[in-house]
């Protein structure tokens, strides 16, 4: 926020613990636009926040309707082709994004000692998003959708021990019905987001308390 607005607000200085933080000096020399893609993965993880928010009101999570209800949100609910679109989109540029993050601090070897746990942190981000790929693939309930989603929860079953166990758990039964659907649903809009919001607190504490590192 630039001084002449900060006048009339007042923000900074109430909040300052939370806008000041220290930068490594390399940066303060020279920007580096790698170093911004930590912040670029959490603005395409809003984005899904909001528009997922809005696809729900119209989604449906049941057999019957929700392929019917992807159709209505397509081509009768306003501006539903593009919050939909925008969800597609934010969903695979977050991929993206983060793995360019994850290359950038793998690179400069910021996940070293005293950061490790926001290495741990940030690899269950990466195992969480891929999840939320996952589940949401199936949501659309179309024939893509669903072969797609036989084939991923048929893959843990090749495990031993425990691997048949895991393919009914993800399916809900023997085979991918519109149970597999509501398991999918609520895992891609309940639970996922929830461990989602306490994996950022963890990372994002982390980076607080251990600050960027330098750099090589
Ligand atoms: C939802 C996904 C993620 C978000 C929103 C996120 C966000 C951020 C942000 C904003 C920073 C500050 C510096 C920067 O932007 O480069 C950061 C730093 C860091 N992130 Fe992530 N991150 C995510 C995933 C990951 C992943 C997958 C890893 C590695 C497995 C990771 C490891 C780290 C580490 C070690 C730092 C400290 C870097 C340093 O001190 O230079 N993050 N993250």
């Amino acid at each position: 926020m630039t001084d002449s607005i900060d006048r009339l607000f007042g923000f900074k200085r109430p909040h300052g613990r939370f806008l000041e933080r220290r930068l490594p000096d390399r940066l303060k020399e020279r920007l580096n636009y790698l170093y911004c893609f930590g912040g670029i993965t959490f603005t395409l993880f809003l984005m899904l926040l909001f528009t997922g928010l809005l696809l729900s009101v119209y989604y449906s999570p049941s057999e019957e309707h929700a392929y019917e209800s992807i159709v209505r949100i397509q081509e009768t609910v306003f501006a539903g082709a593009l919050i939909r679109a925008i969800h597609k989109w934010s969903a695979n540029l977050m991929v993206v994004a983060m793995l360019v993050h994850m290359a950038r601090v793998f690179i400069h070897g910021a996940y070293r000692h005293p950061r490790e746990l926001t290495w741990v942190a940030g690899t269950a981000l990466l195992v969480i998003t891929l999840a939320f790929g996952f589940t949401g693939y199936l949501l659309p309930w179309n024939q893509k959708a669903y072969w797609a989603t036989v084939v991923g929860t048929a893959m843990p079953g090749t495990l031993p021990l425990i691997g048949e166990g895991l393919t009914l758990l993800f399916r809900g039964g023997e085979d991918v019905t519109g149970e597999t659907l509501v398991r999918f649903y609520s895992i891609h809009t309940h639970w996922l987001p929830v461990v989602t919001f306490v994996m950022l607190w963890a990372h994002f504490h982390m980076i607080k308390r251990r600050g960027i590192a330098g750099g090589m």
